[in-house]
């Protein structure tokens, strides 16, 4: 660091021009450089500041198991092209001896750590230092193919087999993945150009994924450019999503759904910051038939202090996979921001299942162009052999402390006479708009209620009540229809 800072000291004073002449007016100028040096740098490009950092020494990684191992004892070189791969295996062999002492830690300590997919152990704790990268090796032949998860039957883009994730485990307890947001990069440019172009043969890779687990822990770090959907658990009880970043392009990068809780129990997500190219959290629970006979609801779900933008699909969804049910899920404190929409529902005939208990308390909308949508025809399948009998049902939705400005459509629910949307309620609406005041709150097959006065004023489809909880007006016309998707 004092290397660095002599450097343009004494460069610009031989560039000094000879009416400096005191003591005073050098040590000024002197002074005035050196603070210009240290604001133009503090203020340079990210590979200034990484230097920067570098020249310190790294923050210490807290001791969080009663072993812990350096990914470079294994002989991991952080050098952004050596392949970690076996590094990694070796390093998590290591931790699963560990196994019923308490379990073992990995530190990643700062450089770009190369690698190919791994799977993970339990009693693990991933620590990723500040500074540290788990960077995912781009070409797919290194990605493993796996079975299809069972609750889609197929991949979820081809038929057959699909790329794992670049951070796997299954049947797992006790794993922590976390750090001084540190990062792990599934660099999905080169996925997302292929799928584009279609030159791949098989549905892409999440970039991490926990099956069949419980007691998860994932906080503190970054996520980023994932393949597929950033963050998959799936089947999992007890899982703790708190205070990390996702990112991925606002558009361009399909499918980078943050979180997925899929047939997942006992989840908290909090405290994050989502800004990716599709939904921000998407809670699903299998695909149709196949949902239908696994059977694995998602339940018991908080989703609170999140800030989403989703420019292309939704900040918070239920659905559209969604055949195992979902159910008891509170989403409280929530901020989403130029987004295509707020929140949503989205199912089909087909599904089966059930969206039941489910409130969402403290939503702001700003600049969203739709804000709650619950969609019943979202009619993707995943092969012809859904029951379209098999309908889901839809039981006590409740909204309140919805607030926000610049929105175009507040409200779109857009039941069917096959999929009616019962038991919806509204309390304590007022969302700023930004087109005209008639057909922006659409109902269509709806039953529910709102309880006082909101803005923008409730379709016909509702009953109203006063703050008292007296009914006012019944409401005479649950199934007329007022959906716009021109606005
Ligand atoms: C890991 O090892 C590297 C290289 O030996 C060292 O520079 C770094 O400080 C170590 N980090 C931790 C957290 O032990
Ligand atoms: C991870 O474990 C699963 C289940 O045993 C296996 O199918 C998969 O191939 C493993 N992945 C890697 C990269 O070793
Ligand atoms: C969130 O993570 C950042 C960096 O990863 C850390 O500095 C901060 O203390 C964390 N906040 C909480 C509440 O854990
Ligand atoms: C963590 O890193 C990400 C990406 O570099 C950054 O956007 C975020 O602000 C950081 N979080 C904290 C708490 O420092
Ligand atoms: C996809 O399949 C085609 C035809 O079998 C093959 O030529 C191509 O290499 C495959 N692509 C990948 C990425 O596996
Ligand atoms: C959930 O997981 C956390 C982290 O492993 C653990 O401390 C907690 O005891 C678990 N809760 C239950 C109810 O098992
Ligand atoms: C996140 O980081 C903060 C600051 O280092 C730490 O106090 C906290 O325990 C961490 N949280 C988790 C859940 O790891
Ligand atoms: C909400 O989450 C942000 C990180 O996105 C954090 O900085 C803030 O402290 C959290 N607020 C509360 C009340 O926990
Ligand atoms: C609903 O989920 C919350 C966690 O968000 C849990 O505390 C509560 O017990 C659950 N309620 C039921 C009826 O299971
Ligand atoms: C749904 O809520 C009702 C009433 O609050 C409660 O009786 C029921 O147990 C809840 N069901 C689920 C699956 O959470
Ligand atoms: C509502 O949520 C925001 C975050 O989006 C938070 O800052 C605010 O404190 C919450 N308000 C209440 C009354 O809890
Ligand atoms: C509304 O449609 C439902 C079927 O979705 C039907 O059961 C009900 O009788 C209809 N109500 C009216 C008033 O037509």
């Amino acid at each position: 660091m004092v290397e660095i800072g002599r450097f343009p000291f004494h460069n610009h004073r031989r560039w000094l021009p000879g009416f400096i002449s005191t003591h005073r007016t050098l040590f000024l100028v002197v002074w005035v450089v050196g603070f210009a040096t240290v604001f133009l740098w503090q203020s340079s490009s990210t590979d200034g500041l990484l230097f920067f950092r570098r020249a310190l020494p790294d923050k210490a990684a807290p001791r969080l198991r009663p072993f812990a191992y350096n990914i470079t004892d294994f002989g991991g070189v952080g050098d952004g092209v050596t392949l970690n791969t076996e590094a990694f295996e070796r390093a998590v062999a290591a931790i699963a001896r560990h196994r019923g002492r308490g379990g073992g830690q990995l530190n990643v300590p700062p450089g770009v750590w190369l690698t190919a997919p791994f799977n993970l152990t339990s009693h693990m704790t991933l620590f990723l230092a500040e500074g540290a990268e788990i960077r995912g090796i781009e070409d797919e032949r290194y990605w493993p193919l796996m079975p299809p998860v069972p609750s889609y039957g197929f991949g979820r883009e081809h038929k057959g087999p699909r790329y794992g994730s670049l951070i796997h485990g299954q049947n797992l307890k006790d794993l922590v993945i976390t750090g001084h947001n540190g990062t792990i990069n599934g660099q999905g440019q080169a996925w997302w150009a292929k799928y584009r172009k279609r030159l791949l043969n098989n549905t892409r890779g999440p970039l991490v994924q926990i099956m069949w687990s419980k007691d998860i822990v994932i906080s503190n770090i970054t996520l980023r450019d994932s393949p597929f959907w950033t963050l998959h658990p799936f089947d999992c009880k007890n899982v703790t999503v708190t205070n990390v970043t996702i990112l991925a392009p606002v558009t361009g990068a399909p499918n980078t759904d943050g979180i997925d809780p899929d047939s997942c129990e006992d989840v908290v997500i909090e405290n994050c910051y989502i800004c990716v190219g599709d939904d921000g959290v998407a809670i699903k629970s299998g695909w149709d038939q196949y949902g239908i006979a696994y059977g694995r609801p998602s339940t018991n779900i908080l989703i609170r202090n999140l800030t989403v933008r989703s420019v292309v699909s939704a900040g918070v969804s239920i659905g559209s996979e969604m055949s195992g049910g979902v159910s008891n899920v509170t989403v409280e404190d929530l901020n989403i921001w130029e987004s295509r929409r707020g929140i949503r529902i989205k199912t089909a005939p087909g599904r089966g299942g059930y969206i039941r208990n489910i409130s969402y308390h403290n939503v702001t909308l700003d600049n969203v162009r739709v804000g709650i949508v619950i969609k019943t025809d979202y009619n993707e399948h995943p092969d012809e052999g859904f029951d379209p009998k098999a309908v889901p049902l839809f039981e006590n939705i409740s909204f309140s402390g919805i607030h926000g400005q610049g929105v175009r459509v507040p409200v779109r629910i857009h039941g069917s006479e096959d999929i009616p949307v019962k038991g919806v309620s509204f309390r304590d609406m007022s969302v700023g708009i930004t087109y005209k005041k008639k057909h922006i709150f659409q109902c269509s097959f709806v039953q529910g209620r709102v309880i006082g006065s909101i803005f923008p004023a409730p379709c016909q489809n509702l009953d109203l009540y006063d703050e008292q909880g007296q009914l006012v007006r019944q409401s005479a016309s649950q199934n007329s229809t007022d959906i716009d998707y021109d606005i």
